[in-house]
C-alpha cells in the first residue's frame, strides 16, 4: 500500500453499494414524514448510530462551525437537539440562530440536508431533557464550562465528583445551561447516492407556509 496521501485515498471506495430502492413518484408531502421514513430503514439496516448528525453554525465573525450532535426528536419538520447554552455553539445560536444538519448514511448511500433555524424551547423543556440524561452525563453537563480551556484533569475529576454527590443529595436538580433547541427546517434534501454517480436529489423547500419538491441535477 503506498504511503502517498492521495494514493491512499485513490485507493478508498465510495459509494459501492448496492443501496436501497426510492420510489420517487410517492414522494410524503412533509420532509419530516420522509425524514422518519429513511431512519426506519436505517435503523432497520443496522445504521450505526444513525441519529448522528453534523449541526453546522455560524460564528460571530461569520465563519462556519461544525460538530456532530444527536438527534434527539423530530415532530413535524422540526428536528430537536439538546447542548448546553455555554458552549460555543450555545454562544453562536443566540446571535446567529440559522443552522445546516447533515446526516450521512453510509450502508444505504443516504445523505440528508437540512437548513433551518434553531429556537431554544425554554427551561421546562431542556430540564426534562436533562433529567432523562444517565447520572454520569447528568454531572459532567452539571459541571458546565462546555468549550472553555480545561486547566487540569484534576480540576475536570473533582468537579465531577462534586457534581456527583450534589446529584446523589438532590436527585432532581437540573443544569439551567442545558437547553432543547428545535431546528425549524425550512429546506430539506434528500440525496440517494448512485454507484454510477447519477445520484437522485429531492428537494423540499418552505414557501409561502407550503413546501414544494423539486428535483435536483446529480
Ligand atoms: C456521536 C457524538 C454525539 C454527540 N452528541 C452531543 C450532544 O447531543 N450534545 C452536545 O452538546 N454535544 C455532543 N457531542 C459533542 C459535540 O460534538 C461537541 O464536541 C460539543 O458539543 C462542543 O461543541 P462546541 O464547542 O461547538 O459548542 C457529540 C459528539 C459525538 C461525536
Amino acid at each position: 500500500m503506498s504511503n502517498e496521501p492521495s494514493e491512499l485515498l485513490r485507493s478508498l471506495r465510495s459509494l459501492s453499494g448496492p443501496f436501497p430502492s426510492w420510489d420517487i413518484e410517492h414522494l410524503p408531502d412533509r420532509p419530516g414524514k420522509l425524514f422518519l421514513d429513511w431512519l426506519r430503514v436505517a435503523i432497520d439496516s443496522d445504521v450505526k448510530e444513525p441519529h448522528a448528525m453534523t449541526i453546522s453554525t455560524v460564528d460571530q465573525d461569520g465563519r462556519p462551525d461544525a460538530r456532530i450532535l444527536i438527534l434527539k426528536n423530530v415532530v413535524d419538520d422540526s428536528f430537536y437537539f439538546a447542548s448546553s447554552s455555554e458552549s460555543q455553539k450555545g454562544q453562536q445560536l443566540k446571535d446567529n440562530p440559522h443552522v445546516a444538519l447533515t446526516f450521512y448514511w453510509p450502508a444505504l448511500g443516504r445523505q440528508i440536508r437540512i437548513k433551518g433555524t434553531a429556537e431554544d424551547m425554554g427551561d421546562e423543556a431542556g430540564a426534562d431533557d436533562f433529567r432523562k440524561r444517565l447520572a454520569g452525563a447528568r454531572a459532567v453537563a452539571m459541571t458546565g464550562h462546555q468549550s472553555q480551556k480545561l486547566e487540569s484533569e484534576e480540576v475536570l475529576e473533582s468537579s465531577i465528583e462534586a457534581q456527583k454527590e450534589r446529584i446523589q443529595r438532590d436527585p432532581d436538580v437540573v443544569s439551567p445551561q442545558w437547553r432543547l433547541y428545535a431546528v425549524n427546517a425550512k429546506e430539506v434534501e434528500f440525496w440517494q447516492g448512485d454507484s454510477e454517480r447519477k445520484h437522485v436529489r429531492i428537494q423540499y423547500v418552505l414557501q409561502g407556509g407550503l413546501w414544494k419538491q423539486y428535483r435536483l441535477w446529480p
